[in-house]
């Protein structure tokens, strides 16, 4: 089973997406992480994503499309797409090369989730600044503050969790990643889950989804 998880900035596909690599044993394709681990590398890639990320854009498509065939060559299965595609051009160019790579997606799950939940989410949100595990200030805070429970790592805001960042995130998901509903749903693949919801109740919906 191949999925995309596809939402607004902090309606949960990365939190969803740990739990089915856990319990389900599948593979996270997650185009922001990819990015972030190349401007913690300081390659080319990451120097060009970080300039697009630190103001909320988003990375052009040329660029995000080569990252994720290169990914999707590499031979994998039972992928989540998390954060991918986010255009619909991102959405045309993976189905030529799903086609290519004799692969296909399932579903592709919109995670729906009110804009007036979003920003606390985001504003809230902590990652490990070692292994990129994900906390909260209210919701799922690390036992000592700062510090990750699991790799002992600096837990931190992420750049573009600030506030100032976050409206054109919002409004970059708005224009360009909002008319993906209407392209999976002329596909066939569309599913929406309420992500407006505990964390599990949440991933129950998803997995009622794929069986
Ligand atoms: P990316 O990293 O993909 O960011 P995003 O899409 O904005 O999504 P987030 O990671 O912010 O949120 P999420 O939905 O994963 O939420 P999470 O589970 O963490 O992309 C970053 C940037 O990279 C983009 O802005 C762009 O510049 C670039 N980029 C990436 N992909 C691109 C592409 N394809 N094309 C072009 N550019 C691209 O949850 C958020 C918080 O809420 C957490 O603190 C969590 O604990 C909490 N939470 C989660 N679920 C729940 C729940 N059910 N109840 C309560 N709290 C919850």
């Amino acid at each position: 089973m191949n999925l995309i998880l596809f939402g607004a900035p902090g309606a949960g596909k990365g939190t969803q997406s740990e739990l089915l690599i856990k319990r389900d044993t599948m593979t996270q394709i997650s185009t922001g992480d990819l990015f972030r681990a190349a401007i913690k590398n300081q390659t080319e890639l990451g120097k060009k994503a970080q300039a697009f990320m630190d103001k909320g854009e988003l990375v052009p498509d040329s660029i995000v499309i080569g990252m994720v065939e290169e990914v999707l060559s590499k031979g994998n299965s039972s992928f989540i797409l998390d954060g991918f595609p986010r255009t619909v051009p991102q959405a045309e160019a993976l189905d030529q090369l799903l086609q290519k790579l004799h692969l296909k997606v399932d579903k592709a799950i919109f995670l729906e989730v009110p804009n007036r939940i979003l920003m606390g989410r985001l504003t809230g949100r902590r990652v490990c600044k070692t292994c990129a595990t994900v906390y909260h200030i209210e919701s799922k805070p690390s036992k000592v503050e700062g510090v990750c429970d699991k790799c002992g790592g600096a837990v931190v805001q992420r750049n573009d969790d600030k506030e100032e960042v976050i409206g054109n995130r919002l409004k970059a998901y708005e224009e360009f990643t909002m008319p993906l509903k209407n392209y999976y749903k002329k596909t066939g693949q569309y599913a929406e889950v309420d992500g407006n919801r505990d964390t599990e109740e949440v991933y129950k919906s998803i997995k009622a989804l794929m069986n």
